[in-house]
């Protein structure tokens, strides 16, 4: 019970590893603030952490919108006073060529992957107790990548950047900051992704890790048996990364 009395703040919670991390964290004792954009979702995701004896609420948020992160991260405060974990999951792809891609495209997947975590952090932070963490999910496409997803791969190699940037920046005893950076996992992300579908992204089905061998590596980033752990990343890609 690693997060007995401690309140964890999951973006993205509402699906995939994000929701893995939140029953993760709830069976350990944790209080957890289920964020995310789909009502349904969140309140599904609530339940399933009830129903494992944990303890959820779900606050909608859409991470494109700064103004709502404002407002949602004023209401944790309101209801928990601090925080003791951040996980910072939720993401969105793009899939066109560069050269063709909307600008506002650009925009709102910068908003989402990368300025919302720049956001909680500056929010979050004066309230996160001593021995608190936060660990954002970064991707393989940080360090390796595939053809149409450049927005997607510089938001996620900048993310590194910033935890990296970050950790040195924070009183170690009050707070760590790593990342995980995911290889192919069973989630709509996955399958959703057109260069998965049309097999420029190729995918080994049996090496595809599940949600909660991605949650177990964020539970021990965001606990104390990873006090000594600061500004890294850890990557949990099933050996993807170290072929040729
Ligand atoms: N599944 C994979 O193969 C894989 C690989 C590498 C990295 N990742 C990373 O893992 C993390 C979780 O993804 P997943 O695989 O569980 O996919 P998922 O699609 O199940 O979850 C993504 C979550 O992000 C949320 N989200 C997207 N835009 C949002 C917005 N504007 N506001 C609020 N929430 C928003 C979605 O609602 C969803 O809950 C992401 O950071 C993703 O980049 C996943």
């Amino acid at each position: 019970m690693r997060f007995t009395d401690k309140i964890c703040l999951v973006t993205g919670g509402t699906s995939g590893i994000g929701r893995a991390t939140c029953l993760r964290l709830g069976r350990e004792g944790g209080t957890v603030v289920v964020l995310g954009r789909d009502r349904a979702d969140g309140v599904e995701t609530v339940r399933l952490v009830t129903k494992a004896g944990g303890k959820a609420v779900f606050m909608a948020c859409d991470l494109a919108r700064p103004r709502a992160i404002a407002a949602t991260v004023k209401k944790v405060l309101a209801k928990y006073h601090h925080l003791d974990v951040l996980v910072a999951d939720a993401a969105m792809m793009t899939f066109d060529p560069l050269v063709d891609l909307p600008l506002p495209k650009w925009d709102e997947l910068m908003l989402v992957n990368l300025r919302s975590l720049v956001q909680l952090a500056q929010l979050c932070l004066p309230h996160m107790r001593r021995g608190s963490a936060i660990v954002a999910i970064s991707s393989v496409h940080a360090h390796q990548t595939t053809a149409n997803v450049v927005p997607y791969a510089t938001s996620k190699g900048g993310l590194e950047a910033l935890v990296r940037g970050l950790s040195i920046e924070l009183d170690r005893r009050q707070t760590r900051i790593n990342a995980v950076a995911p290889g192919a996992v069973d989630t709509p992300m996955l399958w959703s992704n057109p260069n998965v579908k049309s097999g420029q992204e190729k995918i080994d089905k049996a090496s595809v890790g599940t949600p909660d061998e991605l949650a177990a590596a964020i539970a021990f980033l965001a606990s104390a048996e990873a006090s000594f752990v600061h500004g890294t990343t850890l990557v949990v890609d099933g050996g993807r990364l170290a072929q040729l």
